[in-house]
């Protein structure tokens, strides 16, 4: 699927014109769904800027986008809106992640943890239904540079959780210390895996390598399926490198979580699960009687306004103007790199990433708190990251250098 730009009155026409093919609850005569437009007395639609406005239209007229909208049999009350939130699942899939036409099934999730949480329903799921996997054989295996979600996710779905260690210097899976805990696991009686690779770390920037996964996994004969938490990485690492090679082109990877509201600057509530076809039915639940085609998401009720901010993003920007947004944060963060050489200042930087993660040691709690950066934890902090987004200019990261340099007097 193409991601064209396009003028602002094409895309609010797109948007209204959808908002039309919605059940209309003011003048239409549903009487049976348990929803309605946003309370009139503090959500106005008679505002001017809410009227003329796409998103809060849509906001205030309150579609609810439960279920998943590209398997083909969704409630026709939203009908209007599920086709833009299917486009959206298409540019991604298609377009950022090169799939084939219409192979991937996916929906918006409330962010990345929930994304992360839906992979890991699905495949413990799969290995119990079709593999009779007990669920004390099956485990989450990533890397320690994760994100918490996945130990979220071993708790909640009663699985093992298994953070490989990596390499302190380049971030990379230490093959030592990952075999020995892989074969710890596989005498402990896991064998099956829900391998979760990272498109860009939390803390690092850094991108695991699907391969060195899928080989570990291979010689230690577990069973397993591979999901990408590109959460921060997934609007970013696949525009600035045109080397990419994690995307659905390659045959282990089978899903992603991709999260609008961190670099694509959406509203909060705005992650996306995509998965190949023939795979949500993993997390069917046929209980959903009352809603049409079921449900198979974790949150059920969702905001529909959300596929549209994320639709009304692609439709302002096309490829190539994300393309020049992304290459501008990553000049910024060469320039920041580049500073930080001339000072003999320690750090990690991924090729291309718009995070550099500076050792502790280097930075005072006083400049760490003048200027928010994230410590990796807050009692006993070994890295202090600065993370290039819009509103990181070269203006504030020069003031940032001229109390760094202070603080090293
Ligand atoms: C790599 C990664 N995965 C998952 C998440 C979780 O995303 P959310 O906070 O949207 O649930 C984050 C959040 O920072 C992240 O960086």
């Amino acid at each position: 699927m193409e991601w064209k730009r396009k003028s602002e009155s094409e895309a609010r026409q797109r948007v209204f014109d959808a908002l039309k093919n919605n059940v209309d609850y003011r003048s239409g005569s549903v009487l049976g769904i348990p929803g309605t437009y946003l309370d009139p007395k503090v959500f106005s639609a008679e505002i001017s800027f809410v009227r003329e406005a796409p998103y809060l239209s849509t906001l205030v007229q309150n579609p609810n986008h439960i279920g998943c909208h590209t398997l083909g049999n969704s409630e026709s009350y939203f009908e209007g809106t599920h086709v833009l939130e299917r486009e959206v699942i298409r540019i991604c899939a298609e377009n950022i992640l090169c799939a084939e036409p219409n192979s991937i099934d996916g929906y918006m999730a409330t962010g990345g943890t929930e994304a992360n949480l839906q992979a890991v329903w699905i495949y413990r799921n799969y290995f119990m239904q079709m593999h009779q996997a007990d669920l004390s054989e099956i485990a989450v295996v990533c890397s320690e540079d994760s994100h918490y979600s996945m130990q979220k996710a071993g708790d909640m779905f009663n699985v093992h959780c298994v953070l490989l260690p990596v390499d302190q210097e380049t971030r990379k899976i230490d093959l030592q210390k990952a075999n020995e805990k892989l074969l710890a696991l596989k005498e402990g009686g896991v064998k099956y895996s829900v391998v979760v690779s990272n498109m860009m770390t939390t803390m690092f920037g850094s991108i695991d390598d699907v391969d060195v996964y899928a080989g570990l996994m291979k010689n230690h004969g577990f069973q397993f399926k591979i999901h990408i938490d590109a959460a921060y990485g997934g609007f970013y690492a696949p525009i600035v490198d045109d080397n990419n090679r994690i995307n659905f082109l390659h045959p282990e990877v089978n899903s992603f979580t991709m999260d609008a509201h961190k670099m694509l600057q959406a509203p909060y509530g705005t992650g996306i699960f995509l998965i190949r076809k023939d795979w949500m039915k993993y997390a069917q639940t046929d209980a959903a009687s009352y809603v049409v085609g079921a449900d198979c998401t974790i949150s059920g009720s969702r905001s529909g306004a959300n596929a549209i901010a994320v639709w009304l993003i692609f439709a302002a920007y096309g490829r190539h103007e994300w393309f020049e947004k992304c290459s501008i944060l990553e000049q910024r963060t060469s320039w920041l790199a580049k500073q930080l050489n001339k000072r003999g200042i320690q750090y990690f930087r991924a090729p291309l990433s718009n995070i550099i993660t500076i050792n502790a040691y280097q930075i005072s709690p006083a400049l760490a708190s003048q200027f928010g950066l994230v410590p990796d934890d807050h009692t006993k902090p070994s890295w202090f990251k600065i993370v290039v987004m819009q509103h990181v200019t070269v203006e504030k990261l020069e003031v940032f250098l001229t109390e760094l340099d202070k603080s090293q007097r």
